[in-house]
């Protein structure tokens, strides 16, 4: 079987609908065909600044979401980045490993620190891209299911993979993304041109899959679409409508196509407020089956602990590898 590994933040309590179709979504059908690891990236979230207290029960929450969206960890390994400690060994051996101006070319670096200003970004923020090579590189990841905003991260590394094996010898597989072109981007719900994002969204733009459902229903009656009627697919003329129908097609699993034809003649209002209602179907029991987990702790904590076992077996092996191969003395 094919291996892949994926990550997500532990931000603000709850994911978004732009992390459940753009990649977790997909992590759940893979823990079927693949040999599947997936971490909360409590490292990751650290680049900005985190109350502890909230850092920890949003990685409990992140982790009892990922359950409930039907990550079964019989069929999966579902761990804690920290609970790993490999991912920071390899990391700084990969920081090594890359080029300072390689490095400030990664554009979500350049989005996020034009926010915070030299003094607040952090050396962590700069170096994020190659923890999250570490964390790929370490699992020999075949593929690595993610949106399209992790598409540059990804040939980040590749080209670090391909570098430390001409360099040192063949140690890494050199991972393919795994990117659904249909829910790539999600885009936010009264500005279509921009992603859908904790970071940048206005509280009415973003659906938040922890909200009262009533409140997700309302923010997707009122998505901004254009003046127009016609339920029609076209991203440069329509971005809101056609962001509408990607979600929709999305949690129905149904074809764009099919939808504009049941939807002609009838205008947004309809096609909205159906969509609304599904999602509020799709939301009710997934926050029910993330409080369940939450409700037990010992659950979620034993299932955190055997994922990190796992998880661990292989990191330290390709570790392992990777200091002998580099020259470090081995420890007796
Ligand atoms: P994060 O936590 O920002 O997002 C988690 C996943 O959700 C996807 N995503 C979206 N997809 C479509 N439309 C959107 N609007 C949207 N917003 C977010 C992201 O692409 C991502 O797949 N760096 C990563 C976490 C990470 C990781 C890794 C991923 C750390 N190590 C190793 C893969 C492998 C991140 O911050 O994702």
């Amino acid at each position: 079987r094919p291996r892949v590994l994926s990550g997500i933040q532990p931000t603000s309590g709850s994911f978004h609908l732009g992390n459940y179709l753009g990649a977790v979504r997909q992590w759940v059908a893979q823990q079927d065909t693949h040999d599947a690891f997936y971490m909360v990236v409590d490292l990751h979230a650290l680049t900005v600044t985190q109350d502890p207290e909230a850092l920890r029960a949003n990685s409990r929450f992140a982790a009892a979401q990922l359950l409930a969206t039907g990550l079964d960890p019989e069929r999966c390994t579902v761990f804690v980045q920290s609970h790993v400690p490999e991912h920071a060994q390899l990391s700084w051996v990969l920081n090594c490993l890359t080029g300072f101006g390689e490095a400030s070319r990664m554009t979500q670096f350049k989005d996020k620190s034009g926010k915070h200003g030299a003094d607040r970004t952090t050396v962590g923020l700069f170096t994020y891209p190659v923890l999250m090579a570490a964390d790929i590189l370490l699992y020999q990841s075949d593929q690595v299911p993610v949106g399209g905003d992790q598409r540059q991260h990804l040939e980040l590394t590749r080209a670090l993979a391909e570098r430390f094996n001409g360099r040192y010898g063949d140690t890494f597989k050199v991972p393919d993304a795994f990117i659904v072109k249909e829910t790539a981007r999600i885009t936010d719900l009264q500005d279509p041109t921009l992603k859908m994002s904790k970071s940048s969204s206005t509280p009415k733009g973003i659906i938040n899959l922890l909200d009262e459902p009533k409140t997700s229903a309302k923010k997707i009656k009122s998505a901004v679409t254009d003046t127009g009627t016609e339920i029609r697919y076209d991203e440069e003329n329509k971005p809101g409508l056609s962001n509408l129908l990607t979600i929709y097609s999305a949690l129905t699993d149904t074809d764009i196509a099919e939808l504009e034809q049941r939807y002609e003649g009838k205008g947004y209002g309809a096609l909205k407020t159906d969509l609304a209602e599904i999602l509020v179907e799709w939301v009710t029991p997934f926050r029910r089956r993330t409080q369940e987990y939450l409700d037990d702790p010992e659950t979620l904590d034993s299932v955190l602990a055997k994922g990190a076992e796992k998880a661990r077996a292989v990191a330290a092996e390709t570790l392992a590898q990777v200091y002998e191969r580099v020259g470090f003395l081995a420890a007796k």
